[in-house]
């Protein structure tokens, strides 16, 4: 028996299918966990691929100029997709999600008039509903970028598919700092903290099913606010600590944090916690307080430098991940000859370094005294040179020490499994299929670009230990 394309839709509904495509930080890939899970509630299949997809969802990010670049090639590649699509009786939709759909709204249709649905992060929820109308109403296109006042928080799906021994968890999201180089306070609107019941709640379940850490995520995350069970806020150290109290979480992450967030009682949580692993992202952008003030930073070089004295007095093997610009308007060569002295000073496990763009709406946007492109070249390569140096010496630090390893799947090689360490390098060592969600010590013994190789050497599930 044949079906035309309508009788499938009517009567197979389990058969469409969606790609979602995403962009950008943490916080994008795990709003589009969130969206295939409401897909597939809905009788969505996931696609590997564009081609043939019923519907696509580009998430997009908007925090740097190429990002959104980006999206708008990807939608005239999509344009051919679609048309192939159209030829076989089916139909593709197409959905832009994430910062560039919140900050630009209407204007990708004009740019794409092939889109059908354009919703920004706060309306994720209401997915469903705007499938529907759209799928009722073909060639009627829907933007939704309201901050809506109801909270986002509650409508996250209760049971999470898990694939894996690791997660992220968002607390948080948005921001009041207003950064003058920064869209996020745009596109995310203003900050807001989920329960700690929630969090914990969530975290329970994903332990059950196998989740052995989490990250906790954020645009502010540092920022954290939550209402406790006794009905006052609470800060990010008391999250992480009650979060450690939950029987097999080994490792808990935070991402990403503001200097100016990081409290007393967080710098005790990583002297404290073990769970809280040794290895922090805390942006910096520049060595330069002129640059910084002109940032709207609200911190000092010598603020960061002493956070990081403050966190290293009580957990020594801390390592630091950070965010750079180069060629912020104004930026002369000696704020940035600052930066390099600051980098030279704190010393980087890891590191992101980018060229300032201009984001439209931003307060940098208009700012006079632009930087040359090829002075913010040069300026990028050079800072780019001394943070792989401090990487591959971090990387090269760890040959001789014993790790604990978050071991997570196999490895390229029979009988080979790959963890990570504390620190999120990946480790490579020889093992069972069995140890997988296992925490186990490993003689570090080499290096290959940015993978450690090593040997276990127990098979007991160690306890956290410093890489001292
Ligand atoms: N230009 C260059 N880099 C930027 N970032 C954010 N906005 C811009 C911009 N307009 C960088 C910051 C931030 C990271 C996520 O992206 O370093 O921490
Ligand atoms: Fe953007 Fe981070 Fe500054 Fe917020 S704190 S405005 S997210 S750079």
């Amino acid at each position: 028996m044949t079906h035309t394309p309508d009788q499938t839709k009517d009567t197979r509904p389990n058969t469409r299918k969606v790609h979602i495509k995403t962009y950008g930080c943490q916080m994008n890939v795990y709003d589009s966990e969130r969206m295939m899970e409401s897909l597939t509630g809905l009788g969505f299949e996931v696609s590997a691929e564009a081609e043939g997809a019923d519907l696509v969802i580009l998430n997009t990010c908007h925090i740097r100029e190429k990002a959104s670049d980006k999206v708008y090639s990807e939608l005239g590649r999509l344009r051919e997709a679609q048309t192939r699509k159209a030829e076989t009786g089916g139909r593709m939709m197409l959905a832009v999600a994430g910062c560039v759909a919140q900050a630009e709204g209407d204007e990708i249709l004009n740019r794409a008039p092939q889109v059908d649905l354009v919703f920004g992060p706060q309306t994720y929820h209401r997915l469903p509903e705007m499938l529907a109308k759209a799928e009722r109403e073909a060639g009627a296109q829907q933007v939704e970028t309201d901050f809506p006042a109801e909270d986002k928080f509650d409508h996250l799906p209760q049971d999470r598919a898990v694939d894996g021994v690791t997660a992220f968890l968002t607390i948080q999201e948005g921001c009041d700092k207003f950064c003058t180089f920064c869209v996020v306070p745009y596109t995310r609107g203003s900050e807001q903290s989920r329960p700690v019941a929630a969090i914990l709640n969530e975290a329970r379940n994903l332990t059950a099913k196998g989740v052995r850490e989490v990250t906790l995520l954020g645009q502010n995350v540092n920022a954290y606010h939550g209402i406790g069970p006794d009905g006052r806020e609470w800060g990010l150290g008391r999250l992480v600590r009650a979060l450690a109290d939950i029987d097999g979480l080994a490792r808990i992450r935070y991402t990403t944090s503001h200097p100016r967030d990081m409290d007393d009682d967080l710098i005790r949580a990583h002297a404290e916690v073990p769970a809280l692993m040794p290895y922090l992202h805390l942006p910096v952008q520049s060595g330069s307080d002129r640059i910084l003030a002109a940032m709207n930073r609200k911190h000092t070089a010598d603020d960061f430098r002493r956070i990081v004295d403050k966190l290293r007095d009580g957990r020594p093997d801390l390592a630091l991940s950070s965010d750079f610009i180069t060629g912020f308007p104004g930026e002369t060569d000696q704020d940035f000859a600052d930066t390099l002295k600051l980098v030279r000073e704190v010393g980087f496990a890891a590191s992101f370094s980018f060229k300032y763009s201009a984001r439209p709406g931003t307060p940098a946007s208009g700012m006079v005294d632009a930087v040359p492109d090829a002075v913010k070249s040069d300026r990028l390569q050079a800072l780019q040179q001394l943070l792989d140096a401090q990487q591959e010496a971090f990387n090269l630090s760890c040959i001789g020490k014993r790790l604990p390893i978050l071991i997570e799947k196999p490895g390229r090689h029979p009988g080979q499994m790959v963890g990570r360490s504390p620190y999120l390098q990946p480790v490579h060592v020889d093992g069972s299929a069995d140890l997988v969600g296992h925490v186990h010590e490993a003689d570090i013994e080499s290096l290959q670009s940015y993978s450690l190789f090593g040997t276990l050497v127990s098979n007991r599930d160690s306890t956290e230990r410093a890489c001292a």
